[in-house]
């Protein structure tokens, strides 16, 4: 068998591969390298879950943020706009930043908060996701370094272990609330360091950052010349009220916002979102290899476009109720969490998510607790390492979208399985 997998290869006057006479049909295809560096626990955990639920346990799926799943409803304004653009035959590809009213709504909505951005530096993506991955495509190449916070939602790992390009994480501490650790933060800033990326509302947290955090971030990216990602998929969901944009405290930095219909306009389905450029002419060149990119994907799904001019200029009430259920929701998570012998368990102030520590026996792993956790009651969560804790410090990440009458009985199983898992 020859280096290349073919049974036998001949080879030319200059070494050059010249005829392969008989092919290796029998060999697995290969795959790429950069597979292995791609992982996405809250997905790869569900494989063990559909185990558990065949052998007959009832699972509680407490691993993905998708509050469809639980029961929230697609305000029907939003429902109505998209049917109307199928019947009115937007089925066809659209321009490949999005439609114009869309990327108008998208602009009046951020400039109305207090970030002025123009519609010609928005673009219409399927979902916050792939924003973020046109984003670092267009700007970090391979062996760049990328500031992501720990915990982090995986999504920032994965692109960048497709694009070759190096997650440098900083700490989000625990016992500061999940503030991040600016001085950890500074210490990661290398020549290769490109970005810097925001997650506020945090997932898998819940944190929300006041200002001077918010402010000190972004002077931290100013000095060292970094593109800032401002995640703000949840900036709706903050329990007391929509939180504002990154961009309203310095509309001139180097700073990019992302959001969707998936979360604050309950339609995850739909992978429909927006990412909004600011006005700096440092942005100009991303902006253009941004549209490049864009292109060469055609265009996001147009009939859902017609979905944000709905949901931004349309009736928000569902967001007050979706508000409400969520503060109810995350009381009955941390006062229930709380009271388990093992657990602690910082209170989230936005999104669907808390990350509550469980003391650890020696020797065990966060997902030794997770898995076995999910075996004995059925009740599935992802374990911190999944978003980059380490294994022993005992985080796991719960999805508190269950009404609370469910909510209290999954706390139940778990404070019933923890007493004996933490007692080893
Ligand atoms: C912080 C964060 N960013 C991005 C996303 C992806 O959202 P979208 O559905 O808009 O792609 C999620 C989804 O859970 C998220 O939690």
């Amino acid at each position: 068998m020859g280096r290349f997998g073919y049974g036998k290869v001949t080879r030319g006057v200059r070494g050059k591969i010249s005829a392969v006479t008989t092919a290796n049909t029998r060999a697995a295809i290969p795959t790429a390298g950069r597979v292995n560096r791609f992982t996405y626990a809250i997905r790869n955990i569900v494989a063990e879950a559909q185990r558990v639920e065949a052998a007959g346990t009832r699972v509680r799926y407490l691993n993905i943020g998708d509050p469809v799943a639980f029961g929230f409803k697609t305000p029907l304004h939003l429902v109505a706009a998209v049917e109307r653009a199928l019947r009115d035959g937007h089925n066809g590809y659209g321009p490949s930043a999005g439609i114009a009213p869309a990327r108008e709504a998208v602009a009046a909505e951020y400039t109305s908060k207090g970030f002025p951005v123009s519609a010609d530096r928005v673009f219409i993506t399927a979902g916050t996701s792939e924003g973020i991955e046109l984003t670092l495509s267009a700007s970090v190449d391979s062996g760049g370094e990328v500031l992501v916070p720990l915990p982090t939602y995986p999504l920032y790992t994965a692109v960048l272990a497709k694009l070759d390009a190096r997650a440098k994480y900083y700490r989000l501490d625990p016992a500061r609330g999940w503030m991040p650790d600016l001085d950890h933060l500074k210490s990661l800033v290398t020549p290769a360091t490109r970005a810097l990326v925001i997650i506020d509302p945090n997932n898998p947290t819940g944190a929300v950052y006041p200002t001077p955090v918010r402010r000190a971030l972004l002077d931290f990216a100013d000095e060292h010349g970094l593109l800032v990602l401002a995640d703000e998929v949840y900036g709706d969901l903050g329990f007391d009220g929509a939180v504002e944009p990154y961009g309203l405290l310095d509309p001139d930095a180097a700073i990019i916002s992302f959001s969707s219909l998936s979360k604050a306009y309950l339609a995850p389905g739909w992978r429909t979102g927006w990412m909004a450029i600011g006005r700096s002419s440092r942005l100009d060149d991303v902006v253009g290899a941004v549209k490049k990119l864009a292109d060469g994907r055609l265009c996001s799904t147009v009939p859902m476009e017609y979905a944000v001019m709905a949901a931004l200029q349309g009736d928000r009430s569902h967001q007050v109720a979706f508000r409400d259920a969520l503060r109810a929701r995350a009381t009955v998570t941390v006062d229930r969490l709380r009271a388990i012998p093992g657990i602690s368990c910082v209170a989230p102030t936005a999104a669907f998510y808390a990350m509550p520590r469980v003391q650890l026996p020696p020797g065990k792993t966060d997902e030794d607790y997770v898995l076995s956790l999910l075996r004995a009651t059925g009740v599935l969560c992802v374990y911190g390492s999944g978003f980059g804790l380490a294994p022993e410090d005992g985080f796991l990440r719960i999805v508190f979208l269950a009404p609370p009458e469910e909510l209290a009985e999954i706390y139940d199983l778990m404070a019933a399985f923890t007493a004996g898992y933490v007692s080893g």
